[in-house]
């Protein structure tokens, strides 16, 4: 593509082009755009469709390893399928050796929980006492949760891919300038961090 691409252009500049050629070039830069849009929109897609990495990394970010107690904390179903992994259990063993993994290059002393034993309801979590900070997908505004657990993080994550026909069919001079709404990634918020109150 890239060929038919250059070799029209050429053609095109010359000012020799049939018209065929002509057609050839608006097909191949045509092409060559929704490519370059349709992969920006799935690499958009995907950075945000990992909450539970997301949630993990927002989580370390909040609490320094050093804290004492360690945190104990409950990784729920939601989060454990979407990106936490092992290896971002990164305040308890196995400790990986590669320092990218370890910002501070060393373990902390007491190493923290990552709990993610199935099925508890937030009933169990909190008369659990290990418990002191969840990663769920359960609301802040759930009585359960507003009762005994502290806000600490909202988790923002893909919800859908929307197609703004409104302004396409509506405001088309606006399109050139607002080209990247016109198929935009939105989210909505999936999980939330919470501490023990
Ligand atoms: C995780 O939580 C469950 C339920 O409270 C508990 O039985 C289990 O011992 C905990 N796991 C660890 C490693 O503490
Ligand atoms: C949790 O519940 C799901 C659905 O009810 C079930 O498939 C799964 O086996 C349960 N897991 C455990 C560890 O009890």
């Amino acid at each position: 593509m890239w060929q038919l691409l250059a070799g029209s252009a050429t053609l095109l500049q010359e000012g020799r082009a049939p018209y065929l050629v002509k057609i050839c070039f608006l097909a191949a830069a045509g092409a060559l755009a929704a490519n370059v849009a349709l992969t920006g929109l799935l690499l958009k897609t995907s950075m945000t469709n990992y909450p539970g990495g997301s949630a993990i990394s927002t989580f370390h970010k909040l609490i320094p390893p050093t804290v004492s107690p360690p945190p104990h904390v409950h990784i729920c179903n939601l989060a454990a399928q979407s990106g936490v992994t092992l290896f971002q259990h990164l305040n308890a063993p196995p400790y990986p050796d590669a320092l990218f993994l370890w910002p501070q290059s060393t373990p902390p002393v007491r190493s923290w929980t990552y709990n993610r034993t199935e099925n508890l309801t937030i009933g169990d979590l909190t008369s659990a006492t290990q418990f002191t900070h969840l990663i769920s997908e359960v609301p802040p505004l759930d009585p359960d949760i507003t009762r005994d657990w502290n806000l600490m993080a909202t988790i923002p994550a893909f919800n859908r891919v929307v197609f703004d026909k409104e302004l396409v069919l509506h405001r088309p001079l606006e399109v050139p300038r607002k080209f990247f709404d016109v198929i935009r990634v939105e989210q909505r918020d999936q999980l939330w961090i919470y501490e023990r109150r």
